[in-house]
């Protein structure tokens, strides 16, 4: 589900790569791109783009096709020495898709893992075998992780294709620019899989693009006696051969790929139900005791009043589930993972309200362009404001007041959150100044036109993915006012702006 504005910026990060190819990383990419062909004469076809565009990440994504649906089978062996984190993981992705350009020839990201075969709708593209084959290019240093499938016969502008692909490999713990852990993280008893921003390709081939969302089905098979937790709900009992058990999740609601998560360890699942029947399932790792599991049920206790709560706020709540998957493993923080946030070591209340929060803010309306950032965070940290006004804890309006004496004490106003830069993206000022921004434009426009506009903007947006601007605009709109320097003073001036 690409939009016109990406489909004009796929053509410079073609143009950026392209130059890094002739640098002499690969030649795959090097044939001219599917330009339309004059009035009149037939066509032309191209390979797809091996970047979306993403001035923070311009090998990610891809461009010249929208996946519709992955499908993972994912076979895993968790590793056999527990002081050791590599895990083995075999697996096929069936990837359907409508080509938006003429192609003969598109990418996948794909990260540390070898590909094995590739199938186009059931026939085989056959390894170095001409036009209709497939390369691997794995380059660290530029971050370009690029699966290239030649497609013969080629794929004319919205017509749909299958790709299976068949992959594998030994998982380790990989780390994003900034050094955290992230994507397929290899944990004693199993993986912990938490992919922002650019860590789906570490675990499976993905047009690894937040704008580009699809439904998902994951088949995991894992040794018996192991859980293995995704998105959704799941599809159907799990099944045991031999020694092995597939898991099957669904998840039907449209998708950002950094969402995605099959996390596996030695959970024990519980079902519940939140408002209006929501099921809500929880995975917590047996190694979760003590303290730790008794603040972690506490806090999951709450979910069916916060997304009662929420709802009220925000409209109801987006997806088909909610829930929780709790690992022993420790990656020092939380992810809002679709449908079924992941936390390390312990669940708890401020954190369970933040990663829901996301479903809304994050989740169903995702960052067009990463440096978008803020608003993830500062509406899911926003919401931890209002969860704790809403528990008679605090109020908003002395968090507000904290959390500016907390920016200033710390000489936090340099920077722009609204173009934070890649390795700022979840650095404090992007979750405060983002809060504090928020509550700033409800004391200036007041509390009707800010819920209202809230509303607005995730019903206009929901299932997508929308920026800073589109923010800006649909505020000015529920409001009715001009908000330009209101919001250069809240979000990208580096002075601390005047208090409301
Ligand atoms: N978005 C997370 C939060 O709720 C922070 C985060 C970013 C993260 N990247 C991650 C967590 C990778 C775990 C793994 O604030
Ligand atoms: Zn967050």
């Amino acid at each position: 589900m690409n939009n016109l504005t990406k489909a004009r910026r796929i053509a410079a990060a073609a143009m950026a790569l392209m130059t890094a190819c002739a640098a002499g990383i690969t030649s795959a990419q090097a044939a001219p791109q599917g330009d339309p062909a004059p009035q009149g004469e037939p066509a032309r076809y191209g390979p797809g783009a091996p970047g979306s565009g993403d001035p923070y990440f311009p090998s990610a994504g891809n461009g010249g096709y929208d996946v519709l649906h992955y499908d993972l089978d994912l076979r895993y062996s968790p590793p056999s020495d527990p002081a050791v984190p590599a895990g083995k993981l075999t697996a096929e992705a069936t990837i359907t898709l409508r080509a938006t350009q003429n192609l003969d020839a598109l990418n996948f990201d794909l990260r540390g893992l070898a590909v094995t075969a590739v199938d186009v709708d059931g026939k085989d593209v056959n390894h170095g075998a001409g036009p209709s084959d497939w390369t691997q290019v794995q380059d660290d240093a530029s971050r370009t992780w690029e699966l290239t499938v030649g497609l013969r016969p080629k794929l004319k502008a919205g017509q749909k294709a299958a790709i299976t692909i068949d992959y594998g490999g030994t998982t380790g713990r990989p780390e994003d620019t900034t050094g955290a852990l992230y994507g397929w993280v290899t944990t004693a008893d199993g993986a912990m899989v938490v992919s922002e921003p650019d860590g789906a390709p570490t675990w499976y081939p993905v047009n690894d693009d937040p704008e580009d969302k699809a439904t998902y089905s994951f088949h995991i098979t894992v040794p018996e006696g192991k859980t293995a937790v995704a998105n959704g709900l799941p599809g159907g009992k799990p099944e045991t051969k031999a020694g092995w058990t597939t898991w099957t999740w669904e998840a039907r609601d449209p998708m950002a790929s950094y969402l995605a998560t099959a996390s596996i360890g030695d959970f024990t699942l519980s079902y519940g139900k939140g408002p209006h029947g929501l099921p809500i399932i929880n995975a917590v790792d047996r190694g979760v005791t003590g303290p730790a599991l008794e603040k972690t049920n506490a806090a999951l206790a709450l979910q069916p009043q916060m997304i009662a709560f929420l709802s009220d706020l925000f409209g109801p709540y987006p997806f088909e589930a909610f829930g929780a998957i709790v690992d022993d493993d420790s990656v020092d923080y939380a992810l809002e993972t679709q449908t079924r946030p992941v936390y390390s070591e312990v669940a708890d209340e401020d954190t369970v309200v933040h990663e829901l929060g996301h479903q809304w803010f994050g989740n169903s309306v995702s960052p067009a362009d990463w440096k978008d950032i803020w608003l993830n965070e500062g509406w899911a940290t926003y919401i931890q404001w209002l969860w704790a006004e809403h528990q008679g804890k605090s109020t908003v309006a002395k968090q507000f007041t904290d959390t500016v004496a907390d920016l200033d004490s710390k000489n936090l106003w340099g920077l722009n959150i609204a173009d934070p830069g890649r390795d700022n993206l979840f650095a404090e000022q992007v979750y405060h100044r983002g809060a504090a921004a928020l509550h700033a434009l409800r004391a200036k426009i007041g509390d009707q036109a800010f819920f209202a506009g809230a509303k607005e903007w995730l019903d206009r947006y929901s299932n997508s993915s929308a920026t800073t601007e589109d923010f800006e605009n649909v505020m000015e709109e529920a409001s009715g006012r001009q908000l330009d320097a209101f919001f250069n003073d809240w979000l990208r001036e580096g002075d601390r702006p005047a208090m409301p």
